[in-house]
């Protein structure tokens, strides 16, 4: 099959979130056995070698009233095939050094992008079987190839859209589809009730044209068809039920592997014994100890590896880490808000605990740290507000590091706990079902004791054992894929 994603990150380029991560690991596995590429922005940002691809592209702008050329560049990533795209050079849309700037002002730059990938696809007049978007940033692309290019809906077979997020619906304002010339008889699709007034969504457009919709797992799944999860959406997604479908995410277990990373102290193979294992984790543990000047007692350790943002519950990490120091563990919390008043009151704990025996706020980024710490510590504690997947979880249990989690979304698929799961073959973690502090703090308490019992041999087994590759879920997009393809075919005459 011929499929192009078109999506607003890819890792390692351009990374954000998990997003980024899916994006590569899907088109990498379909690669596999289908002909694969991806569309970004050409964010200023990168800094890559990309050839330009010379097309006669010329736009008008209104906001300058003259037209310009734009420009698409092509480079690989992964041995993927990757097409840049440039939307205007007068408008700087991705000028700056982010990916997202959090303002209103980025629902003008992705429907510039959507635009300008619609001209693209007709430019090269390619078949294509499925066309792939990524949430919002991309969303706009179903109803351009449903309801306005007739002739990118020849080119197109199927649309699919895959649900990362949908707590982020992409609202604008309809002046930012005039000026790239969108019929405004073709607007209803985005319009969506609020509490006083009708506002557009650019998720909504894509939720209510693409073919197929595939959220990230299947826990999440059935979640956006309740109101508590569904941001809004509760009535068209029920009329579209029959469209939608749940694939647990996989991870680069290439990337993602004990026994090969250079970046941890003390590797280890998952074929290793159960003590060798230990004995390796113990050893990290003591050279991550020495660099953050903890004390070096026989303690368990718990650490958060997370982006701060409202969704991953920041603040109950924060409550969970102080908790769990106050028995007799250790704790590290590491990871950025996006958010200024967030990101500085973390940096004053950092301050705060500075020189504290057990406990280590670090508001940083690092790759190169939060491999360490899933190397060293026995749990990773996850108490997300919401998770429509969430990769963290799947590589702690790589590195023999226990899930500790509430039980939501894509977390309800991936962690089974041994006081509620009687298969002993699939327990690998702990849960709570509630993410407030009074309930979670058992659940932390009841880890601690299980650690102490020395019992938490099987959970890590199984953890390690499991395979979480991309080859499954890729499959199964297949399977998706090819349902789409034969629903949209043209009756034979
Ligand atoms: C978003 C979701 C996260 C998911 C990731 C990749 O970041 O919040 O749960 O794992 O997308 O699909």
């Amino acid at each position: 099959m011929h499929i192009v994603h078109v999506a607003s990150e890819m890792a390692p380029i351009a990374k954000v979130g998990g997003l980024a991560d899916a994006v590569t690991g899907l088109a990498k596995a379909q690669q596999k056995r289908n002909h694969v590429s991806v569309i970004l922005p050409k964010y200023s940002l990168l800094s890559l070698d990309a050839k330009e691809i010379r097309l006669d592209m010329q736009f008008p702008c209104e906001k300058k009233r003259i037209s310009y050329d734009v420009r698409v560049f092509h480079t690989e990533i992964e041995k993927i095939p990757v097409y840049l795209i440039e939307t205007s050079p007068l408008l700087d849309h991705f000028y700056e050094q982010k990916i997202y700037l959090g303002t209103k002002r980025d629902s003008e730059r992705f429907i510039y992008f959507c635009k300008t990938v619609a001209e693209y696809l007709i430019r090269k007049n390619q078949e294509i079987d499925v066309l792939h978007l990524h949430d919002w940033h991309s969303a706009l692309m179903a109803p351009l190839v449903k309801e306005v290019y007739l002739s990118l809906k020849v080119l197109v077979k199927s649309v699919a859209l895959s649900i990362h997020n949908l707590a982020y619906t992409g609202k604008f304002s309809l002046s930012d589809l005039e000026e790239i010339h969108y019929p405004l008889t073709h607007t209803e699709c985005f319009s969506s009730k609020g509490f006083f007034f009708t506002y557009y969504s650019l998720m909504r457009g894509g939720l209510g044209l693409c073919d197929a919709l595939v959220t990230v797992s299947p826990g999440y799944a059935k979640e956006i068809l309740t109101k508590k999860y569904a941001c809004g959406f509760v009535d068209l997604l029920e009329k579209r039920r029959d469209s939608i479908s749940g694939i647990l995410n996989g991870i680069d277990e290439e990337l993602w592997d004990p026994e090969k990373d250079l970046l941890i102290p003390h590797r280890f193979p998952k074929n290793a014994s159960l003590d060798e294992i230990l004995l390796a984790k113990r050893n990290n543990k003591r050279a991550l100890q020495k660099r953050l000047g903890l004390q070096e007692e026989g303690r368990p350790l718990i650490v958060c590896i997370s982006r701060l943002a409202d969704q991953k519950n920041p603040e109950l990490m924060k409550n969970g880490l102080i908790f769990a120091t106050k028995q007799f563990a250790q704790g590290i919390l590491l990871g950025t808000s996006p958010l200024k008043k967030k990101q500085a009151h973390f940096e004053k704990l950092a301050k705060t605990y500075e020189h504290h025996p057990h406990l280590r706020f670090i508001p940083l980024f690092s790759n190169e740290l939060s491999r360490w710490l899933y190397a060293a510590a026995d749990f990773l504690f996850m108490p997300s507000k919401f998770e429509p997947c969430g990769l963290t979880q799947m590589i702690a249990m790589k590195y023999a590091c226990v899930p500790i989690v509430h039980h939501i979304g894509g977390l309800k698929d991936t962690i089974f706990d041994p006081r509620y799961e009687k298969d002993s073959k699939k327990v690998n973690g702990f849960y709570f079902t509630k993410s407030s502090f009074s309930i979670a703090k058992e659940t932390i308490n009841y880890a601690l004791d299980v650690w102490k019992k020395d019992r938490c041999k099987t959970l890590i087994e199984n953890g390690m054992s499991a395979s979480y590759s991309w080859d499954a879920p890729a499959k199964k997009y297949e399977a998706i894929y090819k349902q789409i393809v034969a629903k949209n075919r043209p009756l034979e005459k």
